[in-house]
């Protein structure tokens, strides 16, 4: 075998795992051994083969946790717990949802708002997911929930959809939840650029509607960063080039704002796009005291009625943070004063920056 690439081709053929299916527990290290090699899909097929052919055997129990367990990040459980956020879909759907409607879900996880709008009436929901083992797990939940007859998972990214084989037709109603801290990194500009329009009919309900960065002057008072000119003696200062921003829970309370919120970047989503890369510069009035650094964070337009925002200030929850980028030094601002901050995107990511002299 010439490299472990060869050999994980080998492994993968299809002969070595019928050889290997009276031997569970080897098919579950196999899993393990292609999930290492990057066949993700492949590794968690035989994951779940290994696990029906010795549902009690505590060893393959092991491996196969391991395996699905690596294979989905961890925040899945996290925004499940995001009440206001799965209350904002869920009044959404049912707002939009007729009798017949169609809908797809981009993006299914658990299988949450694919059964949102199952349970709000809809005709048929076709819900897809990229991730491999989500999407196995998420096909279980909605049997088990009893929707099984109504949605079919799809293991596939969204971009890989067609109208004739996937959905029967383009849908009535498109419903995601592909935003992160800073809106744009899980794709939502691309995937939505693709979908609208190509899998949705012209009048469709794109839900969320809207999104939005908002900013503000901020003050965090737990200046945590190093001093990254020395640390244990080390000039650690070239790391300054890299992203400096820090996620912090909404309801931080050593953050506080110093100015009213603004849109630095706002899309309407339901338009399809092209969301071309493009600058913004926002100017912020201060409302008084020291300012350290500049916020950001997230708002959502579900539709004409509904919004989610997870702005940041005492008590706040949200499943996604915010985002807290410093500044170069502390500013003393009296209200009134103003700062303008210049912001610059592509479709998965942002910066923001303050011009020199402010
Ligand atoms: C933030 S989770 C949301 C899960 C669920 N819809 C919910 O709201 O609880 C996003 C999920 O979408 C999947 N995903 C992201 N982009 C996708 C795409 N273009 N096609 C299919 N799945 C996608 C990810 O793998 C992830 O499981």
């Amino acid at each position: 075998m010439s490299s472990s690439a060869d050999l994980l081709k080998h492994l993968a053929a299809a002969e070595t795992a019928e050889r290997l299916a009276a031997q569970p527990a080897r098919l579950a290290q196999l899993a393990k051994l292609l999930l290492s090699g990057g066949e993700s899909e492949r590794a968690v097929d035989l994951a779940h083969r290994a696990r029906q052919l010795a549902p009690d055997d505590p060893e393959v129990e092991r491996i196969v946790r391991l395996v699905l367990g690596r294979s989905v990040p961890n925040w899945h459980r996290t925004i499940l717990a995001d009440e206001a956020r799965n209350a904002a879909y869920d009044a959404a759907l049912r707002r939009a949802i007729g009798k017949g409607s169609r809908v797809l879900d981009i993006g299914a996880g658990s299988g949450l708002l694919a059964m949102m709008a199952a349970r709000a009436g809809a005709a048929s929901v076709v819900s897809c997911e990229m991730n491999p083992a989500m999407a196995g797990v998420a096909a279980e939940i909605v049997e088990r929930n009893g929707y099984a007859d109504r949605i079919t998972i799809v293991g596939k990214n969204s971009r890989d959809l067609a109208v004739g084989t996937d959905l029967a037709e383009p849908v009535d109603i498109l419903v995601s939840e592909i935003v992160t801290n800073d809106l744009l990194a899980e794709d939502v500009l691309g995937c939505l650029e693709d979908a609208v329009g190509r899998l949705t009919r012209p009048d469709a309900a794109i839900i969320p509607s809207h999104g939005a960065v908002r900013i503000a002057l901020a003050h965090y008072g737990k200046p945590a960063s190093p001093n990254l000119a020395s640390v244990q003696g080390f000039d650690l200062s070239p790391m300054e080039i890299l992203d400096g921003r820090i996620a912090l829970a909404a309801g931080n309370r050593n953050l506080d704002l110093r100015s009213e919120p603004a849109d630095l970047f706002a899309f309407d989503f339901a338009s399809g796009g092209p969301f071309d890369n493009h600058r913004a510069s926002v100017t912020l009035t201060a409302t008084g005291g020291p300012v350290n650094g500049i916020v950001q964070w997230i708002r959502l337009r579900m539709d004409a009625e509904g919004v989610y925002e997870n702005r940041p200030g005492p008590g706040a929850t949200s499943c996604w943070g915010v985002m807290f980028q410093r500044l170069p030094s502390v500013l003393d601002m009296r209200p009134g004063d103003t700062l303008t901050v210049q912001g610059a995107r592509d479709r998965t990511a942002l910066w923001m920056w303050v011009a020199p002299g402010r």
